[in-house]
């Protein structure tokens, strides 16, 4: 709703020049230490995922986990790491991608997901696209089906979105605030 989306709003501070000059990051603290705030987007997100049909969450390290986390417990379904590469102890599939300079890896637990399962992936912001589209690899790659996208904010003045359309291939990408 639109009430819940200038709460979010409020919640999210501009940090200018971090973590270089020139760029402004997006805070979202002040949201995640405010128990309205974090649970109105909780209860969107799990909103999507019973509207995605989701059977399983996806978050992706660092922020994602954060938002996803609450997510999966609230909707009653799993929720499965997609982390850095190097810190799952098990079996991975590992996925690169690009960033500004060089690129790097994302790494899934191969035998969390699988045929049937359809997955919704979970972020804080979609700036390039490169990590969550990295993450729908992962998801395919496993054989598990692309249930949809939601992150907390969209960077309008990046091409994510684009870039995430060939791997969505017709799944839906959510953002709840679009900068
Ligand atoms: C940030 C952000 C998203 C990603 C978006 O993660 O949390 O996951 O970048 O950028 P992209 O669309 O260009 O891929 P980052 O890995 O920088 O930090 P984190 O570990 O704090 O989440
Ligand atoms: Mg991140």
């Amino acid at each position: 709703t639109p009430e819940v989306r200038e709460l979010l709003l409020s919640r999210i501070t501009d940090v200018h020049d971090y973590p270089k000059p020139g760029v402004v990051f997006k805070d979202i603290t002040p949201l995640l230490a405010d128990p309205l705030a974090f649970g109105a987007l909780t209860d969107t997100l799990v909103e999507l995922a019973g509207r995605y049909g989701a059977t399983k969450i996806v978050g992706l390290e660092a922020r994602g986990f954060i938002l996803a986390a609450p997510v999966a417990v609230k909707a009653g379904i799993g929720f499965i790491p997609v982390r850095k590469a190097g810190k799952l102890p098990g079996a991975t599939l590992a996925q690169a991608y690009e960033l500004e300079y060089g690129t790097a890896e994302i790494e899934v637990h191969a035998e969390d997901l699988s045929a049937g399962d359809r997955v919704m992936v979970i972020d804080d912001v979609l700036a390039t696209g490169g990590t969550a589209e990295a993450s729908l690899e992962l998801i395919r790659r496993a054989g598990a089906e692309v249930a949809g996208v939601a992150v907390l904010m969209e960077l309008s003045f990046l091409p994510g979105r684009e870039k995430l359309a060939g791997a969505l291939a017709g799944s839906p990408l959510d953002a709840l605030i679009v900068v």
